[in-house]
């Protein structure tokens, strides 16, 4: 591939872990949109990219970054064993470039590093829920690192996926509004499954059709536990300012309590058929009320359950992978501030994790804007 030479670009240097649906999409789209952006003045490198197993990184002598066209074969064939501190390492001897960690992963440790990741001076972008559903003091640890080493943090995609929810979120609290209450579907796979199931489509397979679509986590019971849900709730709460806890929320998942939810993964879905019978009557039984997952919050109570809903009520028409969030605050009264659109699935959220990465950038590409 030969490179636009644009020596007035600004360059950031791009440290992917997790190339997954997400991972893989972003990639994908960093790749179309590289020539466009080195037009309007921004270099986006790709240095490192890999999942837990194997990974790529660019020639150091080159300092171009790798070539994207054919990453996935080259992935498949590197024997270059996936190396986090090793990464951090090369990205800090060169400090004169802008860098940022970017984590696509499902990964629970890596979600511990990005203090390290500060220390190293890289920004980190992720779209990974753990460290802001995690315990509290990692979550204060993180910030603390990102202030100390001025380094920004941004994972706009953790509630909504490619819907601007952070952001606003961040910029009430910022200029003094008071969120009183929200309510709100926050699960894209769920939103999906129970929308299949109001067309007639049995439960084990709404749920096979979620998963192959990439709207569930790769373990879709992590969705019909209610945790993934449980996790944004969290996120929210917590960005607005609550010291909420995931232990300390009460979740309905959307499997029958007594259900045998344990095994291997195509084990507990070859199970599901099981309650494809039970899920039709529920629905059945709804006499034109919506059967919705839905995720209530005010600053005494919170919680994430199936609800059936009125068919006039707001979120009713939510389905095929739509979120829908309603914040009721000081500002936003009688009629709630509303944000509506699909909230899962590979290319909105990375294209919510590009827009992240392009935030890092922005006074440099704003510069610019009529070049494109
Ligand atoms: N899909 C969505 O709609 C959506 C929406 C919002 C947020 N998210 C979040 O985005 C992240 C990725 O989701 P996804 O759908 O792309 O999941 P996925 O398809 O299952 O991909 C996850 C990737 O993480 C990699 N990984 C796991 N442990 C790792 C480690 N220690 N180091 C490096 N890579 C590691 C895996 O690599 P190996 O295969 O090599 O193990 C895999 O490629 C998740 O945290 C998810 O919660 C997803």
């Amino acid at each position: 591939m030969s490179f636009d030479s644009a020596p007035e670009s600004s360059i950031l240097e791009i440290h992917l872990f997790g190339v997954g649906n997400v991972g893989g999409s972003l990639l994908d789209q960093i790749h179309r949109q590289q020539p466009i952006l080195r037009r309007r003045g921004l270099d986006l490198r790709v240095c490192t990219l890999g999942g837990s197993r194997r990974m790529l990184t660019s020639d150091p002598q080159s300092d171009q970054g790798l070539d994207l066209k054919n990453w996935r074969s080259e992935l498949q064939a590197s024997s270059i064993p996936s190396d986090f501190e090793g990464t951090l390492q090369r990205a800090q001897a060169h400090r004169t470039k802008t860098s940022v960690l970017v984590d696509c992963s499902t990964s629970p440790v890596l979600a511990t590093r990005y203090a390290d990741a500060f220390r190293h001076h890289l920004h980190v972008v992720t779209s990974n829920k753990r460290t802001n559903s995690g315990p509290r003091a990692d979550y204060d640890e993180v910030r603390t690192a990102a202030r100390r080493h001025g380094q920004r943090f941004l994972y706009e995609t953790n509630v909504g996926a490619g819907l601007p929810v952070i952001d606003t979120l961040q910029n009430l609290v910022a200029t003094g509004d008071r969120c009183l209450r929200f309510e709100g579907i926050l699960s894209g796979s769920l939103s999906f499954i129970l929308g299949l199931l109001e067309s007639g489509i049995p439960f084990s397979q709404a749920v096979r059709q979620a998963l192959d679509a990439g709207y569930t986590e790769s373990d879709p019971r992590e969705d019909l536990s209610g945790l993934d849900a449980a996790r944004k709730l969290v996120i929210l709460a917590r960005e607005m300012g609550h010291a909420l806890d995931l232990e300390e929320l009460p979740v309905q998942g959307l499997l029958p309590s007594g259900f045998d939810a344990s095994g291997s993964l195509p084990e507990f879905l070859t199970r599901l058929e099981n309650l494809d019978e039970d899920f039709a009557q529920r629905i059945a039984k709804l006499d034109g009320q919506r059967l919705r997952y839905v995720a209530t919050w005010t600053p005494t109570e919170a919680q994430v359950s199936p609800r059936a809903v009125d068919p006039n009520h707001p979120l009713a028409a939510i389905r095929s992978a739509e979120n829908a969030l309603c914040f009721h605050t000081e500002r936003y009264q009688p009629h709630p501030l509303i944000i509506r659109g699909y909230g899962a699935g590979a290319q909105v959220t990375a294209a919510g994790v590009l827009s992240d990465i392009l935030r890092l950038a922005a006074p440099s590409l704003s510069l610019r804007a009529g070049a494109a």
